[in-house]
């Protein structure tokens, strides 16, 4: 009694990988399944350890904790999280701890966080992120709530974590109520966008060079030696020189193009809209997965809707196509990640959080899904210049994209002369026109608005915030309408 380090509830593959992640540094933790008898079979078998206490009710894995009690919760995001709670708060004392281990929204963290410090309990809402394997070797791990928990969970935290090169944990504290999660929430819209343009990358190269899936497999692993290093690349090089059981070809050939989703990707986008955050390619990425979705709808399609005529192809040599598709890659990347961080930004000014823009590329450094080298840079653009407006204007990447331009800009006019669509490549470009551009046509959208609903205008010689009416037709009043944002 009175033993464990930890109590962990919900032993699906992410809570049991974790619960044995904290047993090899040590720890000793009580588990809990709502179906106990995966509890039985944990404990016997994967979770056969003197460190991992199985327990079949929530006031035996209470009692099995040292004060003030730490329990994890590896249930699934929602109301099972509330459930959960519930059950649980009566048979906590004041000072007690749940860290909420889930992909759970951000505005339900906050809730929580508020209504367990009303009952004397501190919460944390963490974004874990690394799959399975992450959880067992050391995932990335993004803790926020009650700022009161941190000295009490940040040890195992920290021990449990992936460590960068000179031994820092991809985990620290990254502020109060839902900073966490949402940390967690742009990794995941990320990770997204870095999935749909590698998928782009791999059509074109397909589709023009008529590349084999052994061949690009190569061509994925030569990308990944170099600055687009990162453990998505790698695990595409994998993937694609993976064969099918069943009929000896490429496993990727029968694969069904449908992609799937949990609603991470889906609430970046939706943040960034709500917050007015410039974050196409993020948000182009669930629009894609949500096209490939329609999978039927395409194939009629497709048997009606013409395309450009004749066989595209790639211009020039196909060694200095591959080069121009990594470096578009590349460009758009940098693009992604700027719209990343420039919604975190939003965000945080929007929430009241002091978020620390560097140390979170550096939790993103090791153990996620995103890992890549490339999380360096951006960390070091950040010490550089902490107020940093965008990662765009950080010398080194603005340099990088200076580079990688006319290759980028040739390939997206490719992929439009083809007819091969690429959403992210291309929305990453518009946005970086876009962020150059001094002036843009709002001039005309702004005297549309203003002429058909009175909504007024500024001027470009007049300082900012002086609005004006024009009366385009004659016809209309001299009354213009209010202005405000709903
Ligand atoms: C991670 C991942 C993970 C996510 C899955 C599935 O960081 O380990 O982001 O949290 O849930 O990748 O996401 P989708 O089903 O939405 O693709």
């Amino acid at each position: 009694m009175n033993q464990a380090d930890m109590g962990l509830i919900g032993l699906a593959v992410m809570g049991e990988n974790l619960v044995l992640n904290m047993a090899r540094h040590d720890y000793t933790v009580a588990v809990y399944n709502r179906t106990t008898a995966r509890v039985d079979q944990f404990v016997s078998g994967r979770g056969a350890s003197s460190r991992i206490i199985g327990t079949h009710t929530l006031q035996e894995l209470v009692d099995q904790l040292k004060r003030p009690r730490r329990i994890m919760l590896m249930v699934r995001a929602g109301t099972a999280v509330d459930t959960v709670i519930d059950s649980l708060t009566p048979l906590l004392d004041e000072g007690d701890i749940i860290i909420d281990g889930g992909n759970s929204h951000y505005a339900d963290t906050a809730r929580r966080t508020t209504a367990l410090a009303n009952l004397g309990l501190l919460y944390v809402g963490t974004g874990v992120s690394g799959g399975e394997e992450g959880a067992l070797h050391g995932p990335s791990i993004m803790p926020g709530g009650n700022p009161q928990a941190w000295p009490h969970v940040r040890e195992i935290l920290q021990a449990i974590a992936a460590k960068v090169d000179d031994g820092t944990p991809c985990c620290d504290w990254v502020g109060e109520g839902g900073a966490g999660h949402y940390v967690k929430m742009i990794h995941n819209g990320i990770e997204y966008g870095d999935m749909q343009m590698i998928g782009e990358a791999y059509w074109l190269l397909r589709n023009l060079l008529e590349c084999s899936p052994a061949d690009l497999s190569q061509v994925f692993a030569d990308w990944n030696q170099g600055e687009l290093n990162s453990y998505l690349i790698q695990i595409t090089a994998d993937i694609l020189k993976t064969s099918d059981a069943q009929t000896g070809g490429p496993l990727i050939d029968v694969i069904l193009d449908t992609a799937g989703q949990k609603g991470t990707g889906k609430w970046t986008g939706i943040e960034a809209l709500q917050l007015g955050a410039p974050a196409p390619t993020l948000t182009e990425a669930v629009f894609a997965r949500c096209l490939s979705a329609l999978k039927e709808e395409r194939e009629a399609a497709a048997a009606v809707l013409a395309g450009p005529s004749g066989r595209a192809t790639a211009p020039g040599s196909p060694a200095a196509f591959v080069e121009d598709v990594r470096q578009a890659l590349y460009a758009a990347k940098i693009c992604s990640y700027a719209q990343g961080f420039q919604l975190l930004r939003m965000a945080a000014a929007e929430n009241g959080w002091s978020l620390d823009f560097g140390g979170i590329a550096l939790l993103w450094r090791g153990g996620c899904i995103i890992r890549a080298q490339f999380l360096g840079r951006i960390k070091a653009a950040y010490d550089d210049t902490p107020g940093l407006a965008n990662l765009l204007l950080a010398p080194y990447f603005r340099d990088a994209i200076q580079a990688a331009q006319p290759a980028w800009r040739r390939v997206v006019a490719t992929a439009a002369a083809s007819g091969v669509p690429v959403p992210a490549f291309s929305s990453a470009l518009a946005y970086y026109d876009g962020y150059r551009s001094a002036r843009l046509p709002a001039n005309l959208l702004q005297a549309q608005r203003d002429y058909f609903g009175a909504h007024q205008y500024e001027r470009v010689d007049r300082p900012r915030g002086e609005f004006f009416h024009t009366n385009w037709t004659g016809r209309g009043g001299s009354t213009a309408s209010t202005s405000y944002n709903q």
